[in-house]
């Protein structure tokens, strides 16, 4: 039997164990069932009646890969990360960048409140809007009541509707209402969704009585989920970015390899066409544990990078720096990325990979849950900007992409034969 400490997700040599032994090894760092071994094994496939109650015109299912990157000590916690990805190298990379930041003390991490935000379009072709707003703020706190109703078990968990911001779009003659929806656990769209749906509702039957010649349009969630944020924060001393024994000079000197990380960085800040790339970076490690942990990836996707355009210019969503302090001299990263995840409601729930995934993170509340999806992404990008500013991408990701390239030789080969 293979045995971890239950607190360190720091394993030597976890990529050269078996699938087994490194089954066994999470299974012990969280406590998991066999039925959640099970779902995290090869050999899990989801039942049939489940699968068909997903989506429509089911005929089977895609899988994809799950592996687990390790290293992650994250606000003082290790996990094992779960990550579902086709593509080579990233699984090694998030556990290289973690264990670098590891080295500086490991990830710090704040979120705010889980606040999702919907958006009820108000078609009003009088134009007189700055009245209308007064008018729609004297109604608001019937509203704030009124859609609460709609979900009374968040309530009674401490969340709900909160508040209003209005903003006018004169070029499309509409009001915007921005309705503040406390969703806890829950990533929260259908909730969202369905308080937008009664507000605009009330909206219309109010506008009527009144006279107001405005008509709800629109009535759904923005992705932009700016009231939703999580903040990475590590560092990386200047010592453990040296490979001393390096034939390269240039890789010896940690402080020399931190500056071309800073650089590579600027590159992304000045150069759309470079951020793009960054930031796709970056997604390759939020991404993984959506799809493992049952999340919506694409409302990720576009919140993230709706995030990044929000100056007016596409920027990089990390920023890098280096620290001179006497006693701390390092290389410095930050992460700030609009985070929408649930851990309650819909295939989070159903989906048994998706539970043993979450198990394997210690159960985290939604926000907890943003919060390592968060440091995951600084650490992808860490480790990328680390090969790219040095040896290349392409000799790491090709060692292991290597294995690949083999099967598929392999399996041609055997098709060719009679
Ligand atoms: C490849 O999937 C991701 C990278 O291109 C990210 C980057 O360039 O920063 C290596």
């Amino acid at each position: 039997m293979v045995m971890v400490s239950k607190s360190v997700s720091t394993i030597t040599g976890f990529y050269k164990k078996t699938i087994q032994e490194r089954l066994e090894i999470i299974k012990n760092s969280a406590n998991l069932s066999s039925d959640d071994v099970l779902a995290l094994s090869p050999e899990f496939h989801l039942a049939p009646p489940l699968l068909d109650s997903f989506i429509e015109n089911v005929v089977g299912h895609f899988s994809l890969p799950l592996g687990i990157a390790s290293n992650f000590l994250i606000n003082g916690e290790d996990f094992f990360v779960p990550m579902a990805i086709e593509e080579s190298s990233v699984v090694a990379a998030a556990s290289y960048g973690a264990k670098l930041v590891r080295s500086g003390g490991g990830f710090t991490v704040k979120s705010s409140s889980p606040i999702m935000t919907g958006q009820i379009q108000l078609l009003c072709p009088n134009k007189d809007y700055d009245s209308i707003i007064e008018k729609l703020k004297t109604w608001e706190p019937e509203l704030i009541n009124l859609v609460n109703m709609t979900d009374p078990i968040l309530l009674s968990l401490g969340g709900g509707a909160e508040g209003c911001q209005y903003r006018i779009i004169p070029e499309i003659f509409s009001i915007i209402i921005h309705l503040d929806v406390d969703v806890r656990d829950a990533m929260g769209a259908n909730t969202v969704n369905t308080m937008c749906e009664a507000g605009g509702a009330f909206l219309k039957k109010k506008c009527q009585e009144s006279n107001l010649s405005c008509e709800p349009r629109l009535m759904i969630l923005t992705n932009l989920t700016e009231k939703r944020m999580v903040r990475a924060t590590g560092k990386v001393p200047f010592s453990s970015l040296s490979s001393p024994t390096s034939s390269d000079s240039s890789k010896r000197d940690g402080h020399f390899v931190a500056q071309k990380i800073v650089e590579a960085f600027l590159f992304a800040k000045h150069d759309i066409y470079r951020a793009s790339t960054h930031n796709k970076g970056i997604m390759n490690g939020i991404d993984p544990i959506a799809i493992a942990t049952g999340n919506d990836w694409r409302a990720i996707e576009a919140g993230a990078h709706a995030f990044a355009a929000r100056s007016g210019s596409y920027l990089p969503l990390s920023e890098w720096s280096i620290s001179l302090d006497s006693d701390d001299e390092s290389l410095m990263g930050t992460l700030e990325i609009p985070l929408a995840v649930g851990v309650i409601g819909g295939v989070t729930k159903l989906h048994p990979t998706a539970q043993a995934s979450l198990k394997l993170l210690k159960s985290p509340s939604a926000q907890r849950l943003s919060e390592i999806i968060c440091a995951v992404g600084l650490a992808q990008n860490l480790a990328a900007l680390k090969s790219l500013a040095t040896e290349g991408i392409q000799k790491g990701h090709m060692k292991l992409h290597q294995k690949n390239i083999d099967l598929f030789k392999n399996l041609s080969s055997s098709k060719k034969s009679p």
